[in-house]
């Protein structure tokens, strides 16, 4: 069937939109009510260690899910782009565990790195939104992130469904390795259960996201900022920006500030904070105030009790939910992505169809 915009100017700001449904949808399907709902096969309980290969906005995905799968299910956790994995070709451990994480699942470089772990893993597992693409045929499992069909270059809803599939996997895999007791499994699901809704919400910041946009629009460099699983979040914002907006954007740990980009730091630097009030709060907002000592222009993400104790300072708040920290960069995808997409529709760039880039790079 033919894809329509449905009302929405891009096909982009209609799969930003389109996220609660998807994710309720991924939900549904592999977290009923009950329980997680995974194959039999993907059995953590002999692995010794998980390596995640994936390009581009998949591998933020990774990223972020090797904090998941470290901290429920304690396993050792390797993340490379594919391209250098395939080529570094590393040693393997026969009890270790390859995830590929794929929106089409034709990368050339990914599917390359998934070749090499032929016979020399105990499971390949891929993690694609296309069931019938050459990756998801190759893997011992493929688990589909059902997103539907993602036309924007741009990665948006895939992104958020990957990383929800890769959840209900750490969780698995905490419950196959005994890390993760009852209690806790079940409060993880829940805050797993409450996304579709705490995504209305977020999505409810568009119209107060176009206005900051028109002066994003004007910035030369901009720098994201994040720490714990919120730091891959502000690697994947900057590269949604820098993608389809054309402005030179980095994502840094909060914490690598003073080892570098403060040096850019003045008027004229937007530096987005990524900062849920968790327990690395405190620590972020000391980050922020050096930024601000600088005259840099902090847009601080947060939620009632962040932007509370952050205090005045910032040249802009926007307001999200609360959510139990582990999960937070899925929820603040969206508002990087509403970043992203409004700075770009403010310059008039084309934002389904960005210079240069392809969809899906099927050649190296
Ligand atoms: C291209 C696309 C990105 C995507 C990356 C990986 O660069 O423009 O949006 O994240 O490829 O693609 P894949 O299909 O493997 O997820």
């Amino acid at each position: 069937a033919q894809i329509e915009k449905a009302g929405y100017k891009h096909f982009m700001g209609k799969e930003i939109a389109e996220q609660p449904v998807v994710l309720a949808d991924a939900l549904r399907h592999y977290l009923p009510q009950t329980g997680l709902n995974m194959p039999e096969e993907l059995d953590f309980s002999n692995i010794d260690r998980i390596s995640l290969v994936a390009c581009g906005t998949a591998f933020y995905a990774c990223s972020v899910a090797k904090y998941w799968f470290e901290s429920f299910a304690r396993i050792p956790v390797e993340i490379d782009v594919a391209s250098e994995f395939r080529y570094r070709e590393p040693p393997l451990s026969e009890r270790g565990m390859t995830i590929f994480v794929s929106q089409s699942g034709e990368t050339a470089d990914t599917l390359a790195a998934l070749r090499y772990c032929h016979e020399k893993v105990a499971k390949t597992v891929a993690v694609v939104n296309v069931p019938t693409s050459s990756i998801a045929r190759e893997v011992d499992i493929a688990l589909p992130i059902m997103a539907g069909v993602e036309i924007g270059v741009a990665s948006t809803k895939a992104f958020t469904a990957q990383l929800l599939v890769l959840a209900v996997m750490a969780l698995k895999a905490g419950r196959d390795r005994d890390q993760l007791d009852g209690p806790d499994l079940a409060c993880h699901c829940d805050t797993l259960r409450s996304l579709p809704g705490l995504m209305n919400t977020a999505l409810a910041l568009d119209a107060p996201i176009a206005e900051l946009a028109e002066h994003l629009a004007e910035a030369q460099d901009i720098l994201f900022l994040g720490r714990g699983p919120m730091y891959p979040l502000a690697l994947e914002g900057a590269l949604k920006l820098k993608e389809i907006s054309y402005i030179h954007a980095e994502g840094y740990a909060s914490g690598e500030l003073k080892h570098g980009p403060i040096a850019l730091i003045d008027r004229t630097v937007p530096v987005i904070v990524m900062a849920p009030f968790d327990r690395l709060f405190d620590k972020t907002v000391s980050n922020m105030q050096e930024v601000m000592a600088r005259h840099g222009m902090v847009l601080l993400a947060s939620d009632a009790k962040g932007l509370k104790a952050a205090q005045d300072g910032t040249w802009a708040q926007l307001q999200l939910p609360e959510i139990a920290e582990p999960f937070a960069p899925i929820l603040y995808a969206v508002p990087a992505q509403l970043l992203a997409y409004h700075t770009a529709v403010a310059k008039g760039t084309d934002v389904d169809q960005p210079r240069n880039l392809a969809k899906s790079v099927t050649v190296e």
